[in-house]
């Protein structure tokens, strides 16, 4: 029998679409730029599923690691009878630890900007955790974010794991973390944050051996080819991620590998030899440079768990 169909719910769509608007305006600035989010359509979603399996991408091993040894400790901060709101669900894997973990969770409110993909993954979940109230939610959470309450009004947990944080700049982070903090409404945020270590270790978890990354990468265009009618030559352009030590992040770029002009809605968008297109941007924090942000955008940052190797941090943070 087919699992009960979570209803997905878009809040509001046209804050989910503008790829085309965005796309050609990001491309038209010196140096040109996309925007991150745009990599998660159905087929980027996937790809980045694969990337979590990598051997070189140790955040996700770490990060589930650090879940299920503490998912006793997280449970008790969180309460029993509470709604986890997920911020950037992707495929829900992660939230079945707290979910098994927490006395009696009333409800669970996953985000994402990527919509079948979350409308997939939900009713899969659904039909392992049947009395849970699911109530996917399609959006893009840099936006303002209105949750309606349930009845009953659960106290609502945050959680945001896979370093998402860690793609804005620390400005922004801050901005979306106050943001985070007034949708919770009063209730805490479990967050997964990369930590700073070695660079070799860093470069090859975004330049894997098996090319995923760069698939990933290049989905930015190969989705503008399948949505929007663009004629991206995905073999002319490259992968580089360098690793930015003074700036502690991991800048993703495609490089043009010749002088090439592309079609993008009507219009050409040229671009020089060697030129490159800044797609996304990866920030890695120590755990206290993490707090102290934390506290700067209204958390008290309170327990902090860590692997052997210093890796990956998973915080607890209070709200005000
Ligand atoms: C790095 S992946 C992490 C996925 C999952 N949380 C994990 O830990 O494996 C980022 C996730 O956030 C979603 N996302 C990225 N930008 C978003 C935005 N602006 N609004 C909502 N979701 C977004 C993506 O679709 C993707 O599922």
């Amino acid at each position: 029998m087919d699992a009960p169909l979570a209803r997905v719910q878009h809040c509001p769509p046209a804050e989910t679409g503008g790829f085309a608007c965005s796309l050609y305006s990001g491309l038209s600035k010196t140096p040109k730029e996309i925007a991150c989010k745009f990599f998660y359509d159905d087929a980027g979603s996937r790809l980045f599923d694969r990337i979590c399996e990598l051997p070189e991408y140790y955040q996700t091993r770490t990060e589930v690691r650090l879940l299920k040894h503490h998912a006793g400790e997280i449970a008790q901060l969180m309460g029993s009878g509470v709604e986890i709101l997920e911020f950037g669900a992707g495929s829900l894997r992660k939230v079945r630890t707290l979910l098994d973990a927490v006395e009696a969770p009333r409800a669970y409110t996953p985000l994402d900007i990527s919509g079948d993909y979350l409308g997939q993954v939900a009713r899969a979940l659904a039909a392992d955790y049947p009395a849970l109230t699911l109530r996917p939610v399609v959006c893009d959470f840099t936006q303002a974010l209105e949750i309606p309450e349930l009845p009953g009004t659960p106290r609502r947990m945050g959680f945001f794991p896979g370093s998402t944080i860690g793609n804005f700049k620390p400005d922004a982070a801050m901005a979306l973390l106050r943001r985070m903090r007034a949708s919770l409404l009063g209730g805490g945020l479990l967050i997964g944050v990369d930590l700073v270590k070695d660079p070799v270790r860093l470069h090859a978890a975004y330049n894997d051996a098996a090319g995923v990354t760069a698939l990933f990468n290049k989905n930015l265009m190969a989705r503008a080819n399948r949505e929007l009618g663009a004629n991206f030559d995905l073999d002319a352009f490259a992968h580089y991620a360098p690793y930015n030590a003074a700036a502690h992040r991991i800048e993703m770029y495609l490089v043009s590998l010749k002088r090439q002009s592309v079609s993008l809605c009507g219009r050409v968008v040229e671009f020089a030899q060697g030129e490159p297109v800044h797609t996304e941007d990866s920030h890695k924090y120590t755990i206290e440079s993490f707090r102290e942000m934390a506290a700067r955008a209204g958390f008290n940052p309170r327990a902090v768990w860590t692997d052997e190797e210093r890796l990956f941090s998973l915080h607890w943070l209070e709200s005000r």
